[in-house]
């Protein structure tokens, strides 16, 4: 099993250096007001049942500007008149005891040495630091709701210095959510996040060839989830970037599905939504197949137009086109579809009312350290522009339930079909790039390949 997978991925990227978090530090600096400061905590643990945790992955803000894995760290980064502006990392200090049981802590020292920041210091001294270092900002960049000692803590001091407005002049604090800052930067991919998205695409393409490769009839839903789960894995990924969608037949209509634990039958299509994560990035696919090997010719007919639909869409994203052109492509194609197959009728009043019925999500998103990742769509009330290297999925589909008694105008030789095409795309200059094309999409490869 994935017999050939270390000679088809090539070799894994380089890491993002620390050179490359100063500068994205240097530009957060720049964005900040002068007399600011930002606070950034690592998720919490979470608990999955008494004393087991789900494995920890840290907030993707604060792997953005340090690259620290670790749980239990916060940020601190502050902006003030006549000094250079600090980063300064709280981390979990070393622990003998503690350390034989959870493992190796980089600890105060080791983050010093390794990490680029300007100091680092135990997590117990955080408090202590906060207090006396934010009484000469006026702004402070936290995100409230995620740490509620910290949360409480900022509260007192601000309504502290309230008070104290009358004697020393000095306004309140005025806490922002980070993220408006945070995601503007994180929009535009640099080369090396670009080698990593790479990868993770790359990873996850092989793992649905090899799932492609071994889907026979009767298989279970669970049994294809864990061979691409493994494939992650066995690939050097960290695992799935987000839970795998593994659905045959109806399921493949629940656009979250992912209990994966029904019989695949013959006849049917699965849809498969799987993306491995590769040193914090995203890889998103999508591919939908028969799970017999062969599409029936009303699979073939709404798979081929999905497809159509898809390209069509990975066309219009274009620098300089607004970003939601790749939608309008591809909903323009699949009405027109829907009305040549007969799904919508001719005659209808209102097409685009039809065609959300069996197309009722958005065809993308920005991709990157999350798989939905950050950056508003419409800043000021329009779609945004597309920029070289800005990253984003393009998956349209078309779901024909079986269920929906919503929908009785629904042709039952539809029913039971759900087709998502997905790739991840690059902007850039000299047009899309497709980061997942070694995936296979056409019929012809996808029924080859399942020989
Ligand atoms: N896999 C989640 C999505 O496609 O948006
Ligand atoms: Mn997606
Ligand atoms: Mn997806």
């Amino acid at each position: 099993m994935f017999a050939n997978a270390m000679s088809e991925l090539g070799m894994p990227p380089n890491s993002i250096e620390n050179d490359e978090y100063r500068e994205r530090q240097a530009k957060l600096f720049s964005d900040m007001p002068l007399k600011s400061a930002m606070i950034i905590c690592a998720n919490p643990q979470s608990t999955r049942s008494n004393d087991v945790h789900y494995p920890f992955r840290t907030n993707s803000d604060l792997l953005y500007l340090t690259g620290w894995l670790e749980e239990g760290a916060v940020l601190f980064a502050k902006k003030i008149e006549n000094h250079k502006p600090k980063v300064i990392l709280f981390v979990k200090p070393n622990d003998v005891l503690k350390e034989i049981w959870e493992g190796r802590r980089l600890g105060t020292d080791g983050a010093k040495k390794t990490s680029p920041i300007d100091d680092a210091r135990s997590i117990d001294e955080l408090e202590e630091f906060i207090n006396s270092e934010i009484r000469d900002v006026s702004e402070i960049f936290h995100q409230m709701n995620k740490n509620t000692k910290l949360d409480e803590l900022l509260l007192s001091l601000i309504s502290e210095r309230s008070r104290e407005k009358q004697k020393h002049g000095d306004g309140p604090i005025k806490i922002t959510d980070p993220t408006n800052i945070l995601s503007e930067l994180r929009l535009i991919k640099s080369d090396k996040e670009i080698n990593l998205l790479k990868h993770a695409c790359e990873i996850t393409a092989y793992s649905h060839i090899e799932a492609m490769k071994m889907t026979k009839p009767n298989m279970g839903e669970w049994q294809l989830q864990g061979l691409i789960e493994g494939c992650f894995r066995y690939c050097g990924s960290s695992g799935w970037a987000y839970p795998s969608i593994v659905g045959s037949g109806d399921n493949a209509t629940i656009l979250h599905y992912k209990t994966n634990e029904e019989v695949m039958l013959s006849g049917d299509l699965v849809l498969v939504d799987a993306g491995a994560e590769y040193e914090g990035y995203a890889a998103d696919i999508t591919r939908t197949w028969p799970v017999n090997g062969t599409f029936s010719a009303e699979q073939r007919d709404i798979y081929s137009l999905v497809l159509e639909s898809q390209k069509a869409a990975i066309e219009a994203c274009i620098v300089g086109n607004p970003c939601n052109s790749h939608h309008i492509a591809a909903s323009e194609v699949l009405r027109k579809g829907l009305v040549k197959l007969g799904i919508i009728s001719q005659n209808s009043e209102d097409k685009d009312a039809d065609l959300k019925k069996y197309f009722m999500h958005g065809t993308g998103h920005w991709l990157g350290l999350d798989v939905h990742d950050v950056g508003t769509y419409e800043p000021d009330g329009k779609p945004r522009l597309y920029e070289q290297g800005m990253v984003i999925t393009v998956e349209p589909g078309l779901y024909f339930s079986k269920w929906r008694e919503d929908i009785p105008e629904l042709d039952d030789k539809w029913r039971g079909i759900g087709v998502r095409i997905e790739d991840d795309i690059l902007i850039t200059n000299s047009g899309p790039e497709i980061l997942t094309s070694m995936c296979p999409k056409e019929i012809d490869e996808i029924e080859l390949l399942m020989k």
